[in-house]
């Protein structure tokens, strides 16, 4: 397949919109930029188009995908009720990076919701993908656009590497915003549960909403996620990732002590440091993830240097665990995932 690259990056040229708001009428596939990561879209009330995310990312058949609309009015044509909870959170979070679950209308197909009697509902602030949407007139069921397993992509060179060739269009946007997936909250119990941290974070739900609990998942590995893409193996980079917690200085030396043991082997080493510590590593390759001082920095580059260890052949990749308020939370669920919870307590 012909894959249509189209740079976009300070104007919302309107031929590019139209053009890729007919391709998903038409039910083809298009990778565009959202607020949080690259979103690959197809028609959600098409089953053909649907299916060819699923091919497209190689992701499994029962990992459900999102539903992101263009108005907070079609919400009604999808879901068979609306609890308060979620209309005060919409009101507040809406459009932007918060995606809530819903009990589905039969308008949405099982292609769609992997066959759950719920759906995932999203509307996003972008203003590319939004006037996609709105321009399609449809509902825009989307994942990341990335091949399934891999991290996120959060640049539009992440999107051409893992789909050009599998789609019929990808609208490269520049760096996205936030740079982690939205949050993910299911709205369907009388406590919402999160099922997937993100920028929205647990204490600006409950800011609106009241008490808001956390899937046991998230604490406990041992228990089931609720929300059938949790379980996968996920965001990995090709390299061994090892995550060090505990105190600073003891951390730093361990993981000199390991990236030493390595390169003596013969290994590829490589560090993901905060800022403030980029010169007490002594590894040839360090890369610079953000200040220690600003988690939404952190956040943003995550999925980006984990592409870049893979990039330059690293083998081993080692970090300190990061900071674990406000958007950290989000930030560390994709680290130890993608490190297949490989953690050294020090
Ligand atoms: O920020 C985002 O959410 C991005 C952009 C493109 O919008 N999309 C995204 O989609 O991250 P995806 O498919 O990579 O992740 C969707 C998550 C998965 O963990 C999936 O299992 C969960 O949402 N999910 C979808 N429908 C669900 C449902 N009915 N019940 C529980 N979890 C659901
Ligand atoms: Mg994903």
């Amino acid at each position: 397949m012909m894959t249509h690259i189209v740079k976009l990056e300070n104007n919302l040229d309107h031929k590019a919109i139209e053009e890729a708001a007919d391709l998903l009428k038409s039910g083809g596939l298009v990778a565009f930029p959202t607020e949080t990561v690259y979103g690959i879209g197809a028609n959600a009330l098409d089953s053909e188009a649907v299916k060819k995310i699923y091919i497209a990312k190689g992701r499994p058949s029962d990992n459900p995908l999102i539903t992101h609309i263009g108005h907070q009015s079609d919400l009604s044509q999808y879901v068979t009720e609306i609890p308060k909870s979620a209309q005060a959170l919409m009101k507040a979070f809406w459009p932007g990076p918060l995606t809530l679950i819903f009990k589905k209308q039969p308008s949405i197909l099982d292609a769609t919701s992997g066959g759950l009697d719920t759906v995932a509902i999203r509307m996003p602030s972008n203003p590319i993908f939004l006037r996609i949407i709105r321009e399609s007139g449809i509902p825009i069921a989307a994942p990341s656009a990335n091949i399934s397993g891999k991290p996120s992509p959060t640049h539009g060179s992440h999107v051409v590497e893992d789909l050009n060739g599998r789609v019929d269009m990808i609208i490269d946007g520049g760096p996205v915003d936030i740079g982690l997936e939205s949050t993910v909250l299911d709205v369907t119990q009388e406590v919402p549960i999160i099922l997937r941290p993100g920028s929205i974070t647990k204490e600006m739900l409950e800011s609106v909403v009241g008490k808001v609990t956390l899937d046991p998942h998230l604490k406990e590995e041992s228990h089931a996620p609720k929300s059938p893409g949790m379980k996968y193996k996920h965001y990995a980079p090709k390299g061994h990732l090892t995550v060090y917690k505990g105190n600073e200085e003891m951390v730093i030396d361990a993981i000199n002590e390991a990236t030493g043991q390595m390169t003596f082997k013969g290994h590829k080493a490589g560090v993901i440091a905060v800022s403030e510590h980029l010169s007490a590593y002594k590894c040839e390759t360090v890369i610079d993830i953000g200040s220690e001082t600003n988690e939404r920095e952190i956040a943003s580059n995550l999925f980006k240097v984990l592409r870049d260890m893979d990039a330059l052949e690293v083998e081993y990749i080692y970090t300190r665990a990061f900071t674990e308020s406000e958007i950290g939370v989000a930030t560390m669920n994709r680290l130890m995932k993608a490190a297949g919870n490989n953690l050294i307590v020090l």
